[in-house]
């Protein structure tokens, strides 16, 4: 499903989508530290038909994506979405900032948040950091 969608997102354009592992291998959790997601995320670029994967044990944890103020608050009061399947796939798409958190109580104060900026490739030609073949990207045939 999710290559499906990928594959159809790009038709028009001429790059590859990524498919990123939220935390890598240690998945979508509160014990890593208060800034771990953020450096997570600072270390990547985010494009227009990019999928998160955020795993988790959907008997402890939850996805919600909020507003930038309820982000800085750990405010799960109005979630914009609620994801809480285990293996939840978020397909960033539009452009723009891209906010998430836990929702359970305190979790989101230790660290559970993250927050992408997703920007557009085609005003990106001079950012070969997502350019190439890496861990966990998809390559489809361009176009
Ligand atoms: C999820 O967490 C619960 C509570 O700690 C635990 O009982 C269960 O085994 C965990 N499930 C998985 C798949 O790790
Ligand atoms: C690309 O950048 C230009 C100039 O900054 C802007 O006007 C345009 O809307 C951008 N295009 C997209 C598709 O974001």
């Amino acid at each position: 499903m999710a290559l499906l969608i990928v594959a159809l997102s790009l038709i028009g354009l001429v790059r590859t989508s990524s498919l990123y592992e939220v935390g890598d291998s240690n998945g979508w959790t509160t014990t890593m530290g208060l800034d771990y997601y953020k450096t997570w995320s600072s270390s990547k670029n985010f494009y227009v038909g990019d999928i998160l994967l955020f795993q988790y044990n959907e008997t402890l944890h939850n996805v919600m994506e909020v507003s930038s103020q309820d982000f800085e608050l750990c405010n799960p009061k109005s979630p914009l979405t609620i994801y809480q399947s285990q293996n939840e796939a978020v397909y960033l798409n539009p452009t723009g900032h891209y906010y998430f958190i836990c929702g359970v109580p305190g979790h989101c104060e230790s660290g559970q948040k993250l927050d992408v900026l997703v920007v557009d490739p085609i005003n990106e030609s001079n950012s070969p950091k997502s350019m190439g073949i890496g861990e966990g990207q998809i390559l489809v045939p361009q176009i």
